[in-house]
């Protein structure tokens, strides 16, 4: 059996952090609608819920993902410059249009920021799975 090692916890905790705010969005998505015809409490409960546990989430990928980049063997190509920039830059897409869907009441903006901010992170993991087989 392959021993533990540094590079393995590294990884295991950016992917577990990655796997909580990606598909913690993914499931809430899934049991919002259902939530809604319990009553509105039911849907703030929820997404409080979530909230404590991605956001932390999101804080642990974004250290982990400083700590991937200080470990990286071949950083210098300018695909994986252009790949990481662009990921970086959709991270921070992602957190705004989470802490906006977060702190907004209106429909149309929560729609918005809600979808924006999914599609950023689904991103966000595929340009992250580049990095890890370039
Ligand atoms: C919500 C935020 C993030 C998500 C969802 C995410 C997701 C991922 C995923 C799924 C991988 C593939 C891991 C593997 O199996 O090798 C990965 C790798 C990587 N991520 Fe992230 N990531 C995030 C934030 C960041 C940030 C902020 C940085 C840089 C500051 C970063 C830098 C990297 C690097 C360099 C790798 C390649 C690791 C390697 O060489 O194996 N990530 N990311």
């Amino acid at each position: 059996m392959l021993s533990p090692s540094l590079d393995s916890i590294r990884i295991f905790l950016h992917v577990l952090a990655a796997g909580v705010w990606v598909g913690g969005q993914i499931v809430l998505a899934g049991v919002v609608p259902g939530l809604r015809k319990v009553g509105p409490e039911a849907t703030k409960a929820a997404a409080n819920g979530f909230a404590r546990v991605a956001w932390p989430a999101f804080v642990l990928a974004f250290a982990t993902g400083v700590w991937n980049l200080i470990s990286a063997d071949d950083t210098v190509g300018t695909s994986y410059q252009v790949t990481l920039g662009i990921k970086i830059l959709l991270v921070v897409v992602a957190g705004a249009s989470a802490a906006a869907h977060a702190s907004s009441e209106k429909k149309v903006v929560m729609a918005a920021t809600g979808a924006i901010g999914l599609i950023a992170s689904l991103v966000v993991m595929f340009m992250g799975a580049q990095l890890g087989t370039a």
